[in-house]
């Protein structure tokens, strides 16, 4: 028996199978040779959620939970963030190697002439309510953004591919500050090309009567921020732009699923959460009881606890040494006391400690963009800013797999036999 195989035992029938074993992993297909009667479809693996499903081989994030160790093609987080700009980590996580100092301008040129958006975006962002929520926005704006680019759909064109590539980082940024400023009830100010990527994003969202003194040290923080969110990989959002992407759809659409599944709380908008959260505790010395409700059953303790991590998250204990920079700059945040003390207390109590429940990125990030002056539910706007080079990534890498096909999951069907159709009079 060769030793990279796995032998079942069908107790039904007595038979005995050997599947192959490659990178750990089994093949689900594999199991369908297993049949206990003619007709049965063969033996299928029931995994709601996916808590132990590979859906596909990938070469862009390693994670390893346990060790709280995240790497961005093989690049260990903490160095990519310190050292890298986020359009040269962007360049990284999609090209597969770090950019030559060549590559790296032309990059970034190519990006930079892209930034402006059609004039028709800000027609139907102005449709929006004065209080529409920035995400609901964002998805919608950039789905729509396929409808100016017909082009977008030829998927199979690496040319093709690469103009997409450069379009939606380069615009996404626009179209982020624009909904920004439709919020505030303030003029949208056009991306200036004299500035780098993230000096544009942030002049484009504060500028006011053509000025704004950008703070470094704040700019900076931001690029951490959006670098530590630009993949992570098979995640709620990026397996959501896989399978969107895995009907051929044009990229403009498939990242606007992306942003959809973002935005849900228990994903990118547990950032938000915090807040609220930490508004809703209030004070230090209500500390301990919010952790006493928690334990009983009485919500979450967002920005806590992680699918993959179940130690510290890597990206959180860069993003506290990010806060204490920026609150050097901005002074305290009192909701910072509060955060510290929920950390404090929750890492020494057995409920959260035998779950393995540490905090995750959405702890403090939020805390940091508030001090920086973005409004709370615009939080999750900037972490798909983050995120849409490693969603960009994931996209054309499910294009260039030979084996990867449409994305349609099976079922365990549970409803009832068949029956006849009951006529209104006999219901
Ligand atoms: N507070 C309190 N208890 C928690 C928390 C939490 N934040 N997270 C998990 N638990 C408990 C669960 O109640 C469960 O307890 P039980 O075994 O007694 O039933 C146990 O820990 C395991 O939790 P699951 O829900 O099975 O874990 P899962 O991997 O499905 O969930 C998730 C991960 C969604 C992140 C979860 O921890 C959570 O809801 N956290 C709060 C929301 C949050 O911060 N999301 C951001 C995630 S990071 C990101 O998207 C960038």
């Amino acid at each position: 028996m060769p030793a990279d195989t796995l032998t079942v035992v069908d107790n039904r029938t007595g038979r005995e199978y050997s599947l192959p074993i490659v990178d750990g992993a089994i093949r689900a297909t594999d199991l369908r040779q297993i049949s206990a009667a003619e007709g049965d479809g063969g033996l299928m693996s029931y995994d709601p959620a996916y808590l132990n499903t590979a859906s596909c081989r990938s070469a862009i994030t390693y994670i390893d939970g346990d060790a709280g160790i995240l790497r961005y093609r093989g690049y260990p987080i903490e160095q990519v963030a310190e050292q890298a700009t986020f359009l040269e980590t962007a360049y990284l996580l999609l090209e597969g190697e770090l950019p030559t100092a060549d590559r790296l301008a032309r990059w970034e040129e190519d990006v930079r002439l892209h930034t402006y958006v059609h004039t028709n975006v800000t027609k139907f962002l102005e449709g929006f309510r004065y209080d529409a929520h920035p995400m609901g926005m964002l998805l919608g704006a950039i789905g729509a953004l396929s409808t100016f680019y017909p082009d977008a759909k030829e998927i199979g064109d690496p040319e093709s591919r690469y103009l997409q590539r450069v379009r939606l980082m380069a615009k996404f940024p626009t179209i982020a500050a624009f909904i920004f400023r439709h919020s505030r009830g303030l003029p949208y100010v056009l991306p200036r090309n004299d500035l780098d990527y993230v000096g544009n994003f942030v002049n484009m969202t504060f500028e006011i009567g053509g000025r704004h003194e950008p703070n470094p040290v704040l700019q900076r923080a931001l690029e951490i921020l959006l670098i530590l969110h630009a993949d992570h990989e098979q995640n709620c959002s990026t397996s959501a732009v896989r399978g969107v992407g895995s009907s051929h759809v044009d990229p403009f659409s498939a990242m606007s699923a992306g942003i959809a599944a973002l935005y849900g709380p228990l994903h990118g908008g547990a950032n938000e959460a915090v807040l609220r959260m930490l508004d809703e505790v209030g004070d230090k010395k209500n500390v301990p009881g919010f952790i006493e409700s928690v334990k009983g059953g009485g919500g979450r303790l967002m920005g806590f606890g992680h699918r993959v991590y179940k130690s510290y998250d890597p990206r959180a204990k860069l993003i506290k040494q990010v806060a204490d920079q920026v609150f050097e700059q901005t002074g305290l945040n009192p909701k910072l006391e509060i955060a510290l003390e929920l950390e404090r207390i929750a890492l020494e109590d057995e409920y959260f400690v035998s779950r393995k429940l540490y905090p995750n990125v959405d702890f403090y990030s939020g805390l940091i963009y508030q001090a920086m002056g973005y409004p709370t539910d615009y939080f999750t706007v900037l972490f798909a800013l983050g995120r849409l080079p490693g969603w960009i990534a994931q996209w054309e890498e499910l294009l260039n797999d030979p084996e990867q096909k449409i994305s349609r999951p099976r079922q365990i069907f549970v409803g009832p036999d068949e029956r006849s159709f009951v006529p209104m009079s006999d219901r």
